[in-house]
Parts: structure tokens; C-alpha cells; sequence
């Protein structure tokens, strides 16, 4: 049997259900799949394919994430691998611009003042080649009070609490889409006639 490992880093818990989403989806569709976090995966195992997510928070991955791609880089690209970000809230000002790609909207742009956090994530995806980078709408709620003093601190800038608006934009549709057509490219084809 086709395995997966889903590997995701997360703060607040939207993107870990993300994740846990997709397992679902996957073994939904007859896949075994193995569900970790990013600081206790030990590396790639038997998986014969990988997906990895994270939150973004000011325009980067979570350094978890990163540094499980930079440890298995020569494995994972070997392996079928897929990248999602869990990012953007709408309407939020904390989006790098208005009807941008969702990359950019989510890691900001690819090259000068606020670039770091995606040129990382650009790094890491020359050398694993990802199939497909998903942005998904993530969630915040301001009554979890902040995990890093970073956060803590951003978060208490006037211009940061209006910019965040507080909910769960995570889209379930389309999470399961995405998650199905990870799984048809395992699909057997049927022999014809
Ligand atoms: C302080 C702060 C900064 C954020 N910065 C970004 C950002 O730069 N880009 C983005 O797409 N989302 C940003 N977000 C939204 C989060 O990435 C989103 O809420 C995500 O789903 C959180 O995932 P988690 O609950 O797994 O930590 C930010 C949220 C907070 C609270």
C-alpha cells in the first residue's frame, strides 16, 4: 500500500487540522497514511510520498518546517512531494497586496524588502522540486493568547490587531480537493481491455 507522510508545523492548531484533513482525505482513498509534526519527524522513512505545511506568520514558514525539508532534502527529492502554506486571513492587511498570487499574498515578494521568509521557502523548493505549493486561507482567534514573543509582540501593534480579523477561513472544499488529487496520481489505471 501507497505510504504518505504528512508533515506539518504549527502554532495555534488550524494548520495542524489541516493536515489532519488531508490524512483523512487520503486514507479515505486507500492510502496508510502517518500524520507528524514537523519537530518530532524524524525523517522520511518508508514513505513513498510527502506532504509538508505550515502557518505563515510575518511572511514565514515556520523555521520546523524548514529545517525538517533542509534535514531529508535528498530524500524528499526523490519522493513525490507536495508543499501547503496555511496563511493568509481575508481581508487581512497582514496579505503582502490586493490580487496578488496567493504565494506572494501569503510569503510576501519574491525579492526585496520583505522577501526572507519566501526566499526560504523558494530555496528549499529548488532543491525538493514540490509538485504544487497550496495556499489556504488559515484562522485566528485573539482569544489564544500568543505562543512566541514575537507574536506577542507584533500583536500588540495597533496596526497588526486591525489587520488580523479573527475567525476560521479554513476551506474544507477546497482542503479535500486538493487532498483528492494528491491521491488519484497514486491511482492504478485501469488496464484497458
Ligand atoms: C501575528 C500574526 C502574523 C501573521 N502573519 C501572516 C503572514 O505573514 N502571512 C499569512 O499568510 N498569514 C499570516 N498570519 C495568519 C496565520 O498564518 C494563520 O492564522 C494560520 O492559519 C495560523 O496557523 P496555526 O494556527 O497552525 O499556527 C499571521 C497571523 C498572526 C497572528
Amino acid at each position: 500500500m501507497t505510504q504518505v507522510l504528512v508533515v506539518y508545523a504549527s502554532r495555534h492548531g488550524a494548520t495542524r487540522g489541516i493536515a489532519q484533513r488531508i490524512g483523512d482525505v487520503l486514507r479515505s482513498e486507500g492510502l496508510d497514511v502517518d500524520i507528524t509534526r514537523a519537530d518530532e519527524a524524524v525523517g522520511v522513512g518508508a514513505a513513498d510520498a510527502v506532504v509538508v505545511g505550515s502557518a505563515v506568520y510575518m511572511g514565514s514558514w515556520m523555521k520546523e518546517a524548514i529545517e525538517f525539508v533542509k534535514r531529508n532534502e535528498v530524500t524528499l527529492a526523490e519522493r513525490p512531494l507536495w508543499f501547503f502554506s496555511s496563511g493568509p486571513l481575508p481581508r487581512s492587511s497582514m496579505g503582502k497586496g490586493q490580487g496578488v498570487d496567493p504565494l506572494t499574498d501569503s510569503l510576501g515578494p519574491e525579492d526585496g524588502p520583505g522577501s526572507g521568509g519566501r526566499k526560504k521557502v523558494t530555496e528549499i523548493s529548488a532543491t525538493t522540486s514540490p509538485k504544487d505549493h497550496r495556499v489556504f486561507l488559515g484562522a485566528f482567534d485573539p482569544d489564544d493568547p500568543a505562543k512566541v514573543t514575537s507574536e506577542r509582540l507584533v500583536r500588540m501593534l495597533p496596526a497588526v490587531k486591525k489587520a488580523l480579523p479573527a475567525g476560521d477561513f479554513r476551506d474544507w472544499d477546497a482542503i479535500d480537493a486538493w487532498a483528492h488529487q494528491i491521491a488519484a496520481t497514486f491511482a492504478t489505471p485501469v488496464a484497458s481491455a
